[in-house]
């Protein structure tokens, strides 16, 4: 089995997801870095020169090279789940788990973090994220299942999504 992580910038998709995988020796894979390795730039990188469509055009690529593979706990950019068609690849993958947390949470996370993130560059963090929250939360739903970060003990997150990969949830 596999599993997808979806949700927004800083949630942890990438911190959970990698102790995650640890903990049952899978392999955890970024889907940013997928894109990296395609486009051999990064993601500041693709945004500036190419542009958002272009970056979302080798997400879907990305997650068509990740088709069959097992074992993995994919941690999708939080932007990769809009482009339509891409739910269903990731579903192909494996059951997907939405990672949700409050805009304090995501705020406090993000204002503290290393990773460069396009779409936040320059004006007012807050307003920036709730507004891609309002257009994304619809799609975040489709998920098959949801876990509050901010409600559960990060022990207990990173078991569930164990759990999900090795199909041994509910
Ligand atoms: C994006 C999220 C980023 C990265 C890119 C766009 C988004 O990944 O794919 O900057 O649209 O939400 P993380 O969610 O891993 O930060």
């Amino acid at each position: 089995m596999s599993v997808v992580l979806i949700g927004m910038m800083g949630v942890g998709k990438t911190t959970l997801g990698r102790q995650a995988a640890a903990s049952i020796h899978y392999r955890f894979v970024d889907l940013d870095h997928e894109v990296e390795e395609i486009a051999g730039a990064k993601v500041a990188r693709i945004f500036e020169e190419e542009g958002e469509d272009s970056f979302r055009e080798l997400e879907t690529l990305a997650l068509t090279r990740l088709q069959g593979m097992k074992g993995i706990v994919l941690g999708a950019g939080g932007g990769a789940p809009l482009k339509e068609g891409n739910i269903e690849l990731m579903r192909e993958i494996g059951p997907i788990i939405f990672l949700r947390a409050s805009m304090e949470t995501l705020e406090a996370r993000l204002s503290n973090s290393k990773r460069k993130r396009p779409l936040l560059e320059g004006g007012n963090l807050d307003v920036k994220l709730s507004k891609l929250y309002d257009e994304r939360k619809e799609i975040y739903a489709r998920a098959d299942f949801t876990i509050d970060v901010d409600l559960m003990p990060r022990l207990e997150v990173i078991e569930q999504i164990a759990k999900v990969a090795q199909g041994r949830s509910q």
